[in-house]
């Protein structure tokens, strides 16, 4: 199986940019099913995840022509035909259940396979199937599988638009919601909704595909829904928790470093956390962020992550890494997912002081990580332990890297183009 292998203690400088947005793009490529001609996706990152949702929709007889090189895809749905997401794409991406909504907008019925949980966490989706329930549709799950059809209609039928009230702001339920009310009869308003800017691409995408959408970005949206789609030409938003990952890298082993396409709105509450542990952070203008490495010591802080505009829990594990290096206790309390710190046994293996007490990361921080070999447990988790080789004296493995590369487009070749020592090996 591949692994990084990673020689620590490098200092970064130089520029790096980040790619399209992975929690939008899936979004966006689901929504494209809906239009009834073609639509231009660009700055789509050439992830796993991306790759596994074109798949996703090609199953639906949907055609996609993939770009890698200028990151465009071409989607054309006009013969779309399936209803069904296939069960080993939704247990491979959990992602998948994010063509519902536009299943069911569009054809009044979807079968869909239950998605499982992940490393993280359960990861229900019964705020999704609530919000469709009050739009008139009826779920039977049987076999491993969810029925989801307009009530008594044949297929085809339309769902109502309804007011609705989530119990939490799920950004999943936010976007299958607002996907599913855009062709619903009449108007839809989904209270507590999530607020990430990746819902507000979402949002600004159906809009320029006819919808008609307000309240993207807060959390109150009101869609009134429209008979029909057409296609467009749209770029995704940049990566902000790419972002996030790159900027902590430049804060642990630190020479000056720019990361471009970084939106400092996007991870305002991520960037004040790290300015409020010392690090010397500014934006240059809209999309520009800059680390500079000013040698002053760094101080622990607390976090807890939170939906936007909480501290955003995909950069906790990435948070960790750097607060386990500033001496001092720093404390981090995950409160969107039950189980999200399996990744710190691994990062104690190299040297860091961490308890976990139910929800609560307590991190004493120490002068220097070890290089050691270790897991990726997730994604995030994935991420977190490259930083940690990053900044580690010696040599550190980093196996099960399928996680990293669902969701960073060519991650090794970016860190070494900033000075890092990182390689793929087998
Ligand atoms: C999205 O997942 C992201 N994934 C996750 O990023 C991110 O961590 C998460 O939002 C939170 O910000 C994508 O966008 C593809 P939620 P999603 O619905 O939509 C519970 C990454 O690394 N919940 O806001 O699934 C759920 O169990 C990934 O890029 C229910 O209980 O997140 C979780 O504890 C990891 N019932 C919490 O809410 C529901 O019906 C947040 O879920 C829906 C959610």
């Amino acid at each position: 199986m591949e692994k990084f292998i990673i020689n620590g203690g490098k200092t970064l400088s130089g520029s790096v940019r980040v790619s399209g947005a992975k929690n939008s793009a899936l979004k966006l490529i689901a929504a494209s099913i809906m239009a009834d001609s073609r639509i231009t996706l660009k700055n789509v990152p050439k992830i796993e995840d991306v790759a596994t949702m074109v798949e996703v929709i090609k199953t639906l007889g949907v055609k996609v022509d993939v770009d890698n090189k200028k990151s465009i895809l071409e989607i054309d749905p006009r013969n779309i035909k399936g209803c069904e997401a296939p069960y080993e794409l939704v247990r491979k991406m959990r992602a998948s259940v994010l063509v519902a909504g536009p299943l069911l907008s569009k054809f009044g019925s979807v079968k869909l396979a239950i998605p499982g949980g992940c490393n993280i966490g359960s990861r229900g989706i019964d705020l999704h199937l609530k919000g469709f329930e009050a739009m008139g549709a009826e779920n039977v799950v049987e076999h491993g599988y969810i029925y989801c059809r307009v009530k008594g209609g044949k297929t085809g039928s339309r769902l109502i638009g309804s007011d609705i009230n989530l119990d939490f702001p799920s950004r999943g339920a936010t976007e299958n919601i607002m996907m599913a009310a855009v062709l619903a009869k009449g108007k839809t308003v989904i209270n507590n909704a999530a607020q990430e800017p990746e819902i507000v691409d979402l949002a600004n995408f159906l809009i320029s595909m006819g919808a008609e959408i307000q309240g993207g970005g807060t959390n109150c949206i009101t869609i009134n829904g429209v008979k029909k789609l057409h296609g467009t030409s749209y770029s995704v938003t940049p990566d902000s928790i790419e972002a996030g990952t790159f900027i902590t890298a430049a804060s642990l082993c630190g020479g000056t470093v720019e990361i471009e396409d970084a939106i400092w709105k996007n991870l305002e509450m991520f960037c004040l956390k790290l300015k409020e542990a010392g690090v010397d952070i500014d934006t240059i203008g809209e999309n520009k962020i800059v680390v500079s490495n000013s040698g002053n010591k760094l101080n622990p802080v607390c976090i807890s992550t939170l939906p936007y505009p909480g501290f955003p829990t995909d950069l906790q594990p990435i948070a960790v890494v750097l607060l386990s290096v500033v001496p001092g206790i720093s404390v981090v309390t995950e409160n969107v997912f039950e189980n999200r710190f399996m990744y710190v046994d691994e990062l104690n293996r190299m040297g860091a002081n961490i308890k976990i007490d139910g929800h609560h990361a307590v991190i004493n921080g120490t002068e220097k990580l070890s290089g050691a070999p270790v897991r990726a447990f997730d994604l995030r988790a994935g991420a977190a332990m490259i930083l940690a080789g990053l900044a580690a004296e010696g040599v550190t493995e980093v196996s099960d890297i399928y996680h990293v590369k669902r969701g960073y487009e060519n991650f090794e070749e970016k860190l070494t183009s900033i000075g890092a020592d990182i390689k793929i090996a087998n």
